[in-house]
């Protein structure tokens, strides 16, 4: 029968990551982490900020300068909105908002600070118990991320990262210790966030800096992103047995694609950009094998994955419950060497001309989202989830306490729209997501002044400000949204 509004449990959220929004970097045993390790200058200008990061996001220079200083100054990550502090008055705030779902992340050194500690920090445990307790004495679910690219960074120093096996082992051990510790407090595990960042950011993704004289930079991610799938098989493997309950899933940034022409090299091109960048790491999640398409990628790139005698048995074996994805823009893809350019989500993407851009010069297209889900739908039929979604631009802050951030109530009302218009497809999407909901540090440009939130917080780039949460306009629009069950987009 044809479906014409949302399922009366559709889930309705927001959605934010420890490094983005926990600071309390030095507080309740917690260790360093790569992304406490990304540096800023807060005076730096917009233009200052884009050429740092689309030319050289993180060096080796940084990195090390970074395990030298113990302030928070250049840090943005180690201070992030002090969510560690005002978790209380936030949670209540989502409430009155009328959130069905919350997803965070749990950052890994908070549990375990250095990655291989003997046993658990207690502190670190009893603040997550406290976070999602209180999630669900107002009736909001948790969909929490096990690593949204803060790995501890004794693991980086000592093992490597995600280039040994050893922190394939030291994950699974970090989440038999979160899935026992918080069975019946979270309601959705999602192991890795977007999966697909190795590949297009590689420090994020898996803590990899391109500066080793010598090294294959490919071959190396695509072991690393090997580690990570064989840690994810073991992750899904874990909550199924000590957490049957609760779906596991996977997810990736989507890069929905077009062919820029209808030329057949134009749409080949796209069906190989859509291969590479994004149905690689569903198929292996949800289908549970490396898909044969990469044979004939690795040959050209030259990669040997290593692959243990187990790996392939175990991931056949562990395929994740359901799809989760970001979403954000679409991009177009072509033969056609000298296309013109525009940002994208940690990546460049070719331009389209029938899109207009966000100040950050992503491509805004709701329609990719519905077409995004249909493609999702129609290849694995898995429950599926928007885990990001929103627009990161700036925002002002007037006199009397408010934003009016009409720009941003439309970007999202045109994505609900169309989310809307998958369900009545027949697309089985089970959640919604805006990403950064109340505003956190961008991780990208690691600034404050991208906000994409429906709560303001008064901090910028710099870290200051006094941290005071403000309801913009799109808090109370979204808040009908919701009560309306996504009938009331006005
Ligand atoms: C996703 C990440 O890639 O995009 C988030 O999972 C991130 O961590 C979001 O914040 C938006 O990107 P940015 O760079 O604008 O913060």
């Amino acid at each position: 029968m044809l479906k014409t509004c949302f399922d009366k449990d559709f889930l309705w959220g927001g959605a934010i990551a420890a490094s983005q929004a926990d600071g309390g970097w030095r507080e309740g045993g917690k260790g360093t982490s790569t992304q406490d390790c990304r540096w800023l200058d807060g005076s730096w200008t917009h233009e200052q900020v884009e050429e740092k990061h689309q030319n050289n996001p993180f060096s080796r220079a940084e990195f090390e300068a970074a395990l030298g200083d113990e302030g928070t100054e250049y840090y943005p990550f180690r201070r992030g909105i002090d969510f560690y502090h005002h978790y209380r008055e936030d949670i209540d705030l989502f409430a009155e908002m009328g959130l069905k779902l919350f997803r965070t992340s749990i950052c890994w050194s908070r549990i375990f600070p250095n990655g291989d500690d003997p046993t658990p920090n207690d502190e670190g445990i009893a603040w997550y118990r406290d976070v999602f307790s209180r999630c669900h004495a107002h009736g909001i679910k948790v969909f929490a991320t096990m690593l949204h690219y803060d790995i501890p960074v004794n693991l980086v120093l000592k093992y490597g990262g995600w280039k040994s096996r050893k922190t394939i082992d030291l994950f699974a051990r970090y989440v038999e210790t979160i899935v026992t510790e918080f069975r019946g407090l979270v309601d959705f595990w999602l192991p890795f966030n977007e999966f697909n960042a190795g590949r297009f950011s590689p420090w994020d993704g898996v803590c990899l800096i391109k500066d080793v004289e010598g090294e294959d930079f490919d071959q190396s991610i695509f072991q690393c992103l090997h580690h990570e799938f064989v840690a994810n098989a073991l992750a899904v493997r874990i909550v199924h047995e000590k957490s049957p309950e609760t779906p596991v899933g996977g997810m990736i940034a989507r890069f929905c694609t077009y062919p820029a022409t209808c030329k057949p090299e134009d749409n080949l091109q796209s069906i190989h950009d859509d291969q590479y960048a994004n149905w690689f790491y569903t198929d292996v999640m949800a289908r549970g094998s490396y898909p044969a398409y990469m044979d004939r990628y690795f040959d050209k790139l030259g990669i040997q994955v290593w692959v243990e005698p187990d790996d392939k048995e175990l991931i056949a074996q562990n395929t994740v419950d359901f799809l989760a994805f970001s979403y954000y823009f679409s991009q177009i893809s072509t033969t056609d060497q000298d296309w013109a350019k525009t940002s994208g989500n940690l990546v460049m993407a070719n331009k389209n001309p029938y899109l207009s851009t966000s100040e950050w010069g992503w491509q805004m297209d709701p329609i990719g989202l519905r077409i995004t889900l249909n493609q999702m739908w129609d290849r694995y039929q898995l429950p599926l989830y928007i885990a990001e979604n929103g627009l990161g631009t700036s925002d002002t802050l007037n006199p009397d306490g408010t934003v009016h951030d009409d720009y941003r109530i439309d970007y999202l009302r045109r994505h609900i729209q169309c989310l809307k218009e998958a369900v009545i497809d027949g697309v089985d999407v089970r959640g919604y997501m805006v990403w950064g909901f109340i505003d956190v540090v961008a991780c990208g440009p690691l600034t404050m002044d991208k906000r994409y939130g429906l709560i303001y917080v008064d901090l910028d780039n710099a870290g200051n400000g006094s941290a005071k949460r403000y309801r913009k306009d799109s808090f109370y629009w979204y808040q009908k949204a919701i009560s309306s069950n996504g009938e009331n987009l006005e």
